[in-house]
Formats: C-alpha cells, sequence, structure tokens
C-alpha cells in the first residue's frame, strides 16, 4: 500500500507544530524598531522538519529533517534564508518520495540501508569557515554559511575516530579550541564514548577513549579549564530491543543520575570517575567552571523524564503537563574517592531551560545566565496558545536573565499569545562587559500564527528593541547560534 501523503492527525504534526517544508529567502524582513548598527552578523538556528509524512506513524517531533534558518543582520535590515540539509536521508527520501527512515534511532526498522542516519537537526555550530550541522548519533554535515548548501558529510579530513558527534560541542573562548565527544561511538549499543579537542588550526590535540556505567544518553556535556563533564541522562538503550523493532531509549528510574569526569588534558580513559548524584534528568548545560579545586556545575534538571514518549519498562511515563525542569548547581571535587555527591544547590525555583551565557565566560566563573522560562504568573492567554500550539515543545512564555551570584532575575514577556525558543546572546562589542548586549531569539505567535524574532536590549528586559516579522511560521527549533560577521569574513 502507497504510503499516506498526509502528516498524521497527531499533535506533534499539528498546528503550530505542522512541519513548515519551506525552503527559499526572503531579503528585508519587516522591522518594527531599531537594529542597533553593531548588530553586524547572522543567526544561524535548526528545526527538525520532516520534508514527508513519517514512516513511523508516532514519530517525536524531532526526528524531523532538519531545517536551517539563517538571519543575517547588517545596517538594521534582516535577510532570512531557509534550506534542508541535504543529509543522505534526506535525498533517499527525496528520490523516493516517502520516507524510508524508521524510528528514531533504531535502523532494523527502516525501508532500506542507511550508511549514516543522521537527520542534522539538532544545532548549527560555526568552526573554522565551516558551518556544521548535528545530530548526535552521527558525524556532523558540512554546510556554506553563505547559501546554506550542504558540502556534505564532515569527518575533520580524515581524524574524526568516533562514529558519532555531540550536537553540544563547546568553544573555548580562550584557546580556540572545539571540545567535542560521541557517545555509543562504536555503534549503537556500545558503552563507548570518545572524547576529542580540536585545535583552531582543525588538528585534533586530544582524543580519548572511556567507557560509560551504562549506555545512556549523553546529550550535552560541560567544560571547565583542567575538566570536561558528562551527565548521563537515564534514558537506556538496549540492542535486543532495538533488534525486535522497538525503541533505541528507555527510561530506567532505577539508576543514579551519573556524572562522568575526565582531566581535560594528557588523561587516558581509565582517569574518569562516575560521580552519583539521585536519578534525574539533566538539562542543557549553562556553563561549569572551577573554584579552589572544585567544579562548579549549572544546569536546568527535572525529577521526571522528560522524553515522556520514552517510558519506562512498564509504560510508565509522566503526564506531560506536569514536567518541570529547575536550575540546579552541582559542586564537584574531582580529586574525591567517594563518588555519591552532595545535593545539589537549586539556583532558581522557575521552570526554564535552554540556558545561554556570554560566550566569552564559557569555562569561567561567570554572573549571567539567559535562558527560557514558563512562568504562570505572567498573562499569557493560555486557552488561545494551548489550542493552536500542537504538540511536543515546551510552553515557554518569556526569556529570563538570572544573576547567579546575587540570584536577582529579570523576564522579558513576548505578549499573550505568544511562546519563545532558545535565545542568543550578542555582546555588543568584544570588550564589553559580561552580559552587555543583546538577546535574538524566535518568537511564535498563536495570533497570526507566524513567526516572529525578538531583539532585546540586557539594559531593558521592559520591551523589545525591535520586533521582526516574518511571513511564514516557523515550527519550534532546537538550537542556533549567533555568528559575527567579523568572524563570518574572517
Ligand atoms: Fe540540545
Amino acid at each position: 500500500m502507497a504510503q499516506s501523503q498526509a502528516f498524521p492527525p497527531l499533535p506533534q504534526f499539528s498546528q503550530f507544530m505542522k512541519p513548515c517544508r519551506f525552503e527559499g529567502e526572503t531579503l528585508n524582513l519587516e522591522v518594527i524598531g531599531t537594529i542597533p548598527p553593531e548588530v553586524r552578523g547572522t543567526f544561524y538556528r535548526v528545526m527538525p522538519d520532516p520534508q514527508l509524512p513519517p514512516r513511523v506513524e508516532n514519530d517525536p517531533w524531532f526526528n524531523g529533517d532538519g531545517n536551517i534558518s539563517s538571519f543575517r543582520i547588517e545596517s538594521g535590515r534582516v535577510h532570512f534564508k531557509q534550506r534542508y540539509v541535504r543529509t543522505e536521508k534526506f535525498v533517499k527520501e527525496r528520490e523516493a518520495q516517502r520516507a524510508l527512515l524508521g524510528k528514531y534511532r533504531n535502523k532494523y526498522t527502516d525501508a532500506v540501508e542507511f550508511k549514516v542516519r543522521s537527520t542534522a537537526n539538532t544545532n548549527v555550530v560555526y568552526f573554522n569557515g565551516r558551518l556544521l550541522a548535528c545530530k548526535e548519533d552521527s558525524p556532523p554535515y558540512a554546510l556554506d554559511p553563505n547559501t546554506l548548501e550542504t558540502t556534505g558529510l564532515y569527518d575533520f579530513d580524515g581524524q574524526l575516530p568516533s562514529l558519532t558527534f555531540t550536537a553540544h560541542p563547546k568553544l573555548d573562548p580562550a584557546t580556540k579550541e572545539l571540545l567535542c565527544f560521541g557517545y555509543e561511538a562504536k555503534g549503537d549499543g556500545t558503552p563507548d564514548i570518545c572524547y576529542f579537542s580540536v585545535g583552531p588550526s582543525g588538528k585534533f590535540n586530544e582524543v580519548v577513549w572511556l567507557v560509560s556505567p551504562v549506555v545512556a544518553m549523553i546529550h550535552d556535556f560541560a567544560v571547565t579549564e583542567n575538566w570536561v563533564i558528562f551527565p548521563l541522562i537515564p534514558q537506556t538503550c538496549d540492542l535486543d530491543r532495538m533488534k525486535s523493532g522497538g525503541e533505541h531509549w528507555q527510561w530506567n528510574p532505577d539508576i543514579p543520575f551519573y556524572i562522568g569526569v575526565l582531566p581535560r588534558r594528557g588523561a587516558k580513559g581509565s582517569d574518569v570517575k562516575w560521580f552519583r548524584a539521585p536519578n534525574a534528568f539533566p538539562g542543557h548545560i549553562c556553563n561549569a567552571y572551577e573554584q579552589d579545586g572544585k567544579i562548579i556545575m549549572d544546569l536546568p534538571v527535572s525529577d521526571k523524564n522528560v522524553f515522556f514518549w520514552w517510558p519506562d519498562a512498564h509504560g510508565n511515563a509522566p503526564d506531560p503537563h506536569a514536567i518541570t525542569a529547575h536550575m540546579f548547581r552541582f559542586k564537584i571535587d574531582p580529586t574525591a574517592d567517594c563518588l555519591n555527591l552532595a545535593p545539589a544547590e537549586a539556583l532558581l525555583q522557575e521552570d526554564c531551560e535552554f540556558p545561554r551565557i556570554d560566550d566569552k565566560y564559557l569555562t569561567r566563573e561567570y554572573t549571567y545566565a539567559f535562558f527560557s522560562l514558563k512562568d504562570n504568573t505572567l498573562p499569557t492567554d493560555w486557552p488561545t496558545v494551548g489550542s493552536r500550539m500542537g504538540g511536543g515543545f515546551p510552553p515557554y512564555n518569556s526569556i529570563a536573565r538570572l544573576n547567579v551570584k546575587t540570584r536577582q532575575f529579570d523576564r522579558y514577556f513576548p505578549g499573550a499569545t505568544h511562546l519563545v525558543q532558545e535565545t542568543v546572546f550578542i555582546a555588543k562589542s568584544k570588550d564589553a562587559n559580561e552580559g552587555d548586549g543583546y538577546l535574538l531569539f524566535l518568537v511564535n505567535n498563536y495570533e497570526s500564527m507566524s513567526s516572529e524574532l525578538h531583539l532585546v536590549d540586557t539594559g531593558d528586559f521592559s520591551k523589545p528593541l525591535a520586533k521582526i516579522y516574518l511571513p511564514v511560521r516557523l515550527r519550534a527549533g532546537l538550537h542556533g547560534n549567533w555568528v559575527d560577521a567579523n568572524d563570518l569574513e574572517s
């Protein structure tokens, strides 16, 4: 029987989450307000956006094809471009005119054999003149930063030792190294992790293989001056389950929240220490640094299974509306013999995710965290938003800044029928004080059912400097980054 040409009538394919499936460009987007001239560069972001109805009906929203948006800003004008990454999956499915890839990270459910199953849909990172579209199960795809054309799979000129590559590599602002890792690095179900660092010229410096205590998801990681830290999400993989057509991931409430700590330079795999905290779901890293020999790591953590569509072995999953995450600070003594960590300190009681910082402060003691926030005291028109948002995307209704030292807290509210996507931070200049800059993020407008960019000066959270209207709706994305025009030109 021919595959349906309509998307399944499920929340993750409906309303604002209906796939966009658009490629093209719009020059001179409508700008309400003023964009300061020092905002010169490009905001790149990626969204999972299936080009065709899925092979598996109840496919999770983030299994869609990576569709890259770029917003080039110059002289107060904004030019928008959007293009799919030409992954092996995308090309083969376009030719077949139907979906061929099966379940999320389960090759045993595919219609044809793929060399690489990447959807390239999680993050888009600029390094060494290339834009890298990343998905954690594969090497990245390289793109031309100007045209968004796909150059091809990128293995760092043959140096990439791992079959996989994180979607959250970290660029050290001091050394200009790109710090990276891959997990399930020798193939599906393998406990092997490969940590590596790439020098500014593109040459690999460190390559360390280590073994995880469980085969678990490692979505993001943290880096300090002397350490790399791997937080394990208690979603675990079982190869037999995959072979019988089941899910790659299953929530495991019976294991600790493991945190691996490895020396950043000159380490052997056996040098890793696996610290333990009570079972929890670690979110994205805000920042990490060292203080008096201890590692400080800040990140949102949930006590529930955030990926509720992958339940536990008994089929139990939390009510999605009951899932929240809160910013916590972990203190780790890397020299300690006791691997059980002291309870983490709560930095903020509110529900938040997608933390960002002034990138100059990555690996260093810092003051400001910026993130998406769900604040129930704000006057969001939940009946309207709730009826039009579709499923899968967490309903964050504001962008916030937290001073992690004083706990002072500011919020920007985009409007009653609006939700926000992940923000990026743009410094006012290379020498600006920490956090002195702008926040730029996509806003979902559920009244117009189209997208906007809002630009906010961190000196005034009460109103935007500019709202930039798109002529289209962009469904939920995952991550993006701002690239300064000087960096792009050099
Ligand atoms: Fe992520």
